[in-house]
């Protein structure tokens, strides 16, 4: 019978220790015993940016990076983006379980009937500028909302708690819609609660003068797609944020607001923007391989490239390229798809690219989508953090649910000055 621990000698003092296993892993607070003096803090593991480091135990995402694999709740996303649709997907990875009829229609009901927002909320956003970014515009709307509703502190209060998920997930359509029509300069448009989820989204976006917005059921399925993708993705930098600001106690919305933010950045939930950026700086398949030189020299990183967790291809880009062309029916042809594909073509043969496991992750095509279907670059992230906000609330009731979390509070190894006393002023 193999003993499920792992031996450790510590060869500055001759002393072995014995720690117990457990799922693969060890627990890091069993290190604290290895010491060379007694009075010594005890060992500590060193993982900048937490690449070998589990904060958590979860039910909610499975991710096998070398096979590239991604389940919600036990489901292949292949199914799901395939046979669901978001509401139910967001049911699923709230709940744990597909929902029936009953518990279905009860859910689109109530997420369709919370999705306007407080009339001083459009007055806030008059605030920003016309050219304000809309990510910096939904942060900070999401994080105004805490002041709206002040029992979302009450976050062991189940009922009070399910309220505020409810109000997030129906509004941020809203909040992000609102961001869009600001930096038009158009009216916002209310929302219709008789479309669906995605199909009033397109409605807040795009109603003119419409008396009733028909939204084009191929986008509105396409968007119910890309939502889907993007629900959850375990422990990555949006929803580690969301659960180390989660571990202070504070309210939904103000831990959101720094999940959002995270998102944001370029190398997270931002590159989708920074794809298309790039894709209309390298302008023509002609230049593609002088822009793969220059990723190579490290001037430049390829955007949409590369994942922490993916070695192998992300399942979720494999399933928008193929959705590509779909959109693309209702649309037109995206010119920028044939420099992406040649840009896929080469790194997928370029040992500078095979070596380091550098695949398409879900931003190479998703921005090319977007783009094809109307939206703004800017909007990209947030159409990200739309559908994450289902992900980010459900990692934080679980957070919330665990008995072994604790606030989050990382140690160090100082390596700064020793002890010293102050010098006047006169003296230096
Ligand atoms: C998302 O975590 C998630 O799950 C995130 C996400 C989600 O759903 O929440 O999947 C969404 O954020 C997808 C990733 C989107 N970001 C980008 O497309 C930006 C470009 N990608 C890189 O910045 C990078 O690949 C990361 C940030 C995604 C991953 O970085 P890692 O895991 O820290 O890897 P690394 O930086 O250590 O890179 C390993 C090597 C390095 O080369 P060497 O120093 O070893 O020679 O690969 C190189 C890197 O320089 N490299 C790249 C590259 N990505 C990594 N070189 C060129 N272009 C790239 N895109």
């Amino acid at each position: 019978m193999t003993k499920e621990t792992l031996t450790i000698t510590d060869n500055r003092t001759g002393r072995t220790f014995e720690l117990p296993v457990t799922h693969d892993t060890i627990n890091a607070m069993d290190l604290r015993q290895i010491k060379v003096n007694d009075d010594d803090f005890g060992m500590l593991s060193y993982d900048p940016g937490f690449k070998n480091t589990a904060s958590t135990k979860s039910t909610i995402t499975y991710i096998d990076g070398g096979k590239g694999i991604l389940r919600y709740r036990g489901y292949p996303i292949e199914q799901l983006a395939e046979k669901s649709n978001f509401l139910e997907v967001a049911y699923l990875t709230m709940f744990g379980e597909l929902p029936n009829q009953e518990q279905y229609d009860k859910w689109a009901y109530e997420i369709r009937h919370h999705t306007f927002v407080h009339e001083n909320i459009k007055r806030l956003m008059e605030a920003f500028r016309h050219d304000a970014h809309p990510m910096g515009m939904f942060i900070s709307v999401v994080a105004a909302l805490s002041t709206f509703y002040p029992e979302a502190r009450n976050i062991f209060d189940e009922k009070d708690r399910m309220k505020q998920i409810v109000r997030l997930i129906a509004k941020v359509p809203t909040i992000a819609a609102f961001s869009y029509r600001h930096s038009r300069g158009l009216p916002y448009v209310y929302p219709d609660n008789d479309l669906s989820y995605t199909g009033n989204f397109l409605n807040m976006l795009d109603k003119m003068t419409q008396v009733r917005y028909e939204p084009d059921p191929i986008l509105a399925r396409a968007l119910d797609v890309l939502f889907i993708l993007h629900v959850d993705h375990e422990q990555n930098c949006g929803t580690a944020t969301m659960r180390v600001i989660g571990s202070s106690n504070t309210d939904p919305y103000s831990a959101m607001a720094g999940a959002a933010a995270a998102l944001y950045g370029p190398l997270h939930g931002g590159a989708n923007e920074a794809v298309l950026r790039m894709l209309l700086e390298i302008g023509d398949v002609k230049n593609v391989p002088a822009f793969v030189e220059g990723v190579k020299k490290r001037e430049r990183l390829l955007m949409g490239f590369g994942h922490r967790v993916y070695k192998n291809y992300d399942p979720r880009a494999q399933i928008l390229k193929s959705y590509a062309d779909k959109v693309f029916e209702a649309t037109e042809r995206n010119p920028l798809l044939d420099i992406a594909l040649e840009l896929e073509r080469i790194a997928l043969e370029d040992d500078f690219f095979v070596e380091r496991n550098l695949y398409p992750n879900v931003d190479f095509y998703s921005g090319i989508i977007y783009q094809a279907m109307g939206f703004p670059i800017a909007m990209f992230p947030v159409l990200f953090a739309i559908p994450r906000t289902v992900g980010w609330l459900a990692q934080w009731v679980e957070l919330l649910n665990d008995k072994e979390q604790k606030i989050a509070r990382p140690r160090q190894i100082f390596l700064g000055e020793d002890e010293r006393d102050f010098v006047l002023m006169e003296n230096r």
